[in-house]
């Protein structure tokens, strides 16, 4: 099973970054599959420190602003117990990893990750739908390069009545910044 969070990883000199990370979770969280697209920041950290920390989280405000390099100012952190690393401090739980196979065959690779410290920090919020339509819009933003522009409209369009109806202003305000980060994108290409 996938389960989106938030990924944070560190270069060698200790800079932190946070990355919206979509796992592949083997067993309870024993191991993780983590699959970065090579270029990414968080594909260069790991294979460069071979550590990261895996958080579940119940904020997509966050997931939507890290997914577009929105992000203003690094989240508040804890050091990690066990890797060289940071935890996020509003995070649900959190689950240490150390890399230990590589595969960087294809644009995705993918890296085998052992969980070797977990933690929780508070409890989930709960499940809504206005969250899940941001997640899934964060995604598309992601994706502009690679789906059809039809198809990533046409989505957002069935996502919009589940933020009006269900979210917070959270959820409405992160829907709608990455619904205009998506509009730009399109504007830019067509003056290009
Ligand atoms: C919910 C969600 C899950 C994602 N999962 C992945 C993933 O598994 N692998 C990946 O390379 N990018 C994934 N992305 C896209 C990256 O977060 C995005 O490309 C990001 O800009 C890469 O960041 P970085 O360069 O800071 O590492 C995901 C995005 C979202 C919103």
């Amino acid at each position: 099973m996938i389960v989106e969070g938030l990924l944070t990883s560190t270069n060698a000199a200790g800079q932190v970054n946070v990355a919206p990370m979509g796992p592949i979770v083997q067993g309870d969280f024993e191991s993780l599959l983590l699959r970065p697209f090579r270029g990414s920041t968080t594909f260069s950290n790991l294979l460069e420190t071979k550590t990261a920390v895996f958080h579940v989280v119940d904020r997509v405000d966050v997931i939507a602003r890290a997914a577009v390099s929105r992000l203003e100012e690094l989240p508040a952190t804890v050091a990690a117990t066990v890797v060289s690393g940071v935890v996020l401090a509003d995070c649900c739980r959190w689950f240490e990893v150390e890399i230990t196979d590589i595969d960087i065959t294809n644009e995705r690779s993918e890296m085998q990750a052992r969980v070797v410290y977990t933690g929780q920090r508070r409890p989930f919020f709960g499940l809504n739908r206005a969250r899940h339509a941001v997640i899934e819009a964060a995604i598309l933003a992601t994706r502009v390069h690679l789906l059809p522009r039809e198809e990533i409209e046409s989505a957002l369009r069935f996502l919009t009545p589940a933020v009006a109806k269900t979210g917070g202003p959270a959820e409405t305000d992160a829907f709608r910044m990455l619904q205009q980060h998506i509009e730009h994108h399109y504007v830019g290409e067509a003056s290009r």
